[in-house]
């Protein structure tokens, strides 16, 4: 694995340390790799009403966005699961629309990564494309 991946995992290792979970206990940590080399860490945040709860990957992108980056490269996720953990679907739509076709890296228990492309995870997404033609159709 690349040398800046190997930091990625840590980063999300590191993060995970952060989860604010009281309610599922479920803790992740998430990092994000800007195509500039700065990276972004995330950890989910549960809510009491459990629906505003936010994952970990969307506290990553948000953080990233609203401090001006709009590049990424890569996301590593990593959860107390000894499995790999999948992002979730909102998080899929999310990270596809701000990030693009990235590199996704699962990490399981045992700190083995699985790499997979966003459009794997999200084939046929829905996008600014798709509402760009229908404004042109409307004009
Ligand atoms: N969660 C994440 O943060 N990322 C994922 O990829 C999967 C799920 C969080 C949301 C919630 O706080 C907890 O894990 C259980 O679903």
């Amino acid at each position: 694995m690349r040398p800046e991946y190997k930091d990625l995992v840590k980063k999300a290792q590191e993060a995970k340390k952060r989860a604010f979970a009281p309610y599922s206990k479920f803790h992740v940590g998430a990092a994000l790799l800007t195509s500039r080399g700065k990276i972004y860490t995330g950890c989910n945040v549960e809510i009491s009403t459990y629906a505003l709860t936010i994952c970990a990957e969307r506290t990553a992108i948000f953080k990233a966005i609203s401090e001006g980056d709009r590049q990424f490269k890569a996301i590593a996720v990593i959860s107390d699961d000894p499995g790999y953990t999948p992002p979730c679907g909102s998080c899929r739509q999310v990270l596809m629309d701000l990030a693009g076709n990235i590199d996704f890296l699962m990490v399981n228990g045992k700190g083995h990564v699985e790499i997979l492309k966003m459009r794997e995870l999200l084939p046929h997404a829905f996008g600014k494309k798709n509402l760009e033609r229908t404004k042109k159709k409307h004009r």
